[in-house]
């Protein structure tokens, strides 16, 4: 009796059974994910190995050019040889080393906040810091753009979550004033969307939440290093620094490494530190991951021509590629993306780039509202890059009827 019930249960295989749309690119040889990398030639920092290949990168979020710098290199291997490779333990009992401490010490100081929190990845962060910060009682009010990590916080915190539309700041006034008095109120937004390379509309927000009694949390992986004259990101560039309660940033981007962590004032940063799940229950970031941010930062705080460098080179590949007739989305940041809107056009976008040995993002909806071939630049592309680039782009657009100029 028990065994036949069991044989007439649905099968919670079903749906990797009938997940047959990956395969299906892969036969029509569209596939774009998942591509091989083999390393970096040494000198050439913008270009990377793919067996005998090289590869012109331009997907990448390593947007100081720093993972190849030999003083980032130097100071993980270092790192390794004093620590080694790992911590074994939660930071709350044997995994905090000293190395956690100036890092933490340091992006206090790089962010101007009085504290910070360091997490395993950026993805850990968002996640464990808003799932904690936000309670039964409390609202998030975030944007309907908003990175996956952020929103699968938001998913698992205890208050709710509601979604205003992308940067539209009556939606998210209306959705303001109709919350009752006695909830707590957090405003969630990526400074830069990472797939879209447009910015919020801090200003605004920064209004808002001031008039609304809200707290503001920005993710700004994607904007340190990169915006603000200091490279602070988004609030900094916006000059409201003050009006945004809790900073997030990464390290996988220009911090040439991989964690991730919060700024803000002490009590905050305390609260989360005890309570997150995600940072008490999980090993400290690896030594060599550490020092290599610490090192990553005194390079960008050193040279702020990489973080002019960059933008330049945004701007530049922006104004040439509307100007060849591609249609971009707007912005400002060196995030460059062009409308394609047909999946399948933009793989084969994505695979002649690749036959001309250029790497860009293939990015398709639903993730994103337009499927787009995405294009990030990085300090280290010289002008020959830009061209190189630039000259495939408009070959391959003629070819695939996406501008007819
Ligand atoms: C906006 C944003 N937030 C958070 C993350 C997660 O960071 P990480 O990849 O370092 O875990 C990413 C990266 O994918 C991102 O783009």
């Amino acid at each position: 009796m028990q065994q036949q019930a069991r044989m007439s249960a649905k099968d919670l295989f079903e749906k990797a059974v009938s997940f047959t749309k990956a395969d299906e690119f892969r036969r029509a040889g569209l596939y774009p994910y998942f591509a091989e990398f083999s390393g970096s030639p040494d000198s050439i920092e913008a270009e990377v190995r793919m067996g005998d290949r090289r590869i012109l990168m331009f997907g990448s979020n390593n947007y100081m050019g720093l993972t190849t710098h030999p003083e980032v290199k130097a100071a993980a291997k270092e790192a390794i040889d004093r620590y080694g490779t790992g911590c074994s333990g939660s930071r709350m009992l044997n995994g905090t080393m000293d190395l956690h401490v100036r890092l933490e010490e340091r992006l206090a100081r790089f962010m101007k906040r009085e504290t910070a929190l360091v997490f395993g990845t950026g993805f850990q962060t968002n996640f464990g810091a808003l799932s904690t910060i936000a309670q039964k009682g409390d609202c998030i009010i975030a944007d309907r753009n908003i990175h996956a990590s952020l929103l699968d916080g938001c998913l698992a915190s205890f208050g709710r979550t509601l979604r205003f539309r992308h940067n539209d700041m009556n939606d998210l006034e209306n959705i303001l004033a109709s919350l009752p008095p006695d909830e707590g109120r957090l405003i969630v937004v990526d400074g830069v969307f990472s797939m879209e390379g447009d910015t919020a509309n801090l200003p605004e927000i920064a209004r808002l939440a001031r008039l609304y009694c809200a707290r503001v949390y920005v993710d700004e992986a994607h904007a340190i290093g990169v915006l603000g004259a200091n490279g602070r990101g988004t609030s900094e560039h916006f000059q409201v620094e003050s009006d945004v309660d809790i900073v997030m940033g990464t390290f996988s981007k220009s911090f040439a490494s991989i964690g991730g962590f919060i700024a803000s004032r002490r009590d905050v940063i305390e609260f989360i530190k005890h309570h997150s799940r995600a940072f008490v229950y999980s090993a400290s970031l690896a030594p060599a991951n550490a020092a290599a941010v610490l090192k990553a930062i005194e390079i960008i705080e050193r040279e702020p021509e990489r973080r002019l460098r960059l933008l330049e080179m945004g701007a530049y590949l922006r104004r040439e590629l509307a100007q060849l007739g591609f249609k971009l989305l707007e912005g400002f940041t060196p995030i460059v993306p062009v409308v394609v809107d047909d999946e399948v056009l933009v793989c084969r976008f994505f695979w002649e780039l690749m036959g001309e040995g250029i790497y860009t993002n293939a990015v398709l909806a639903p993730a994103v509202s337009h499927s787009l071939v995405r294009i990030s630049c990085m300090a280290t592309h010289t002008d020959e890059h830009a061209e190189r680039l630039l000259e495939a782009m408009y070959r391959i657009g003629k070819r695939l009827e996406l501008i007819n100029q």
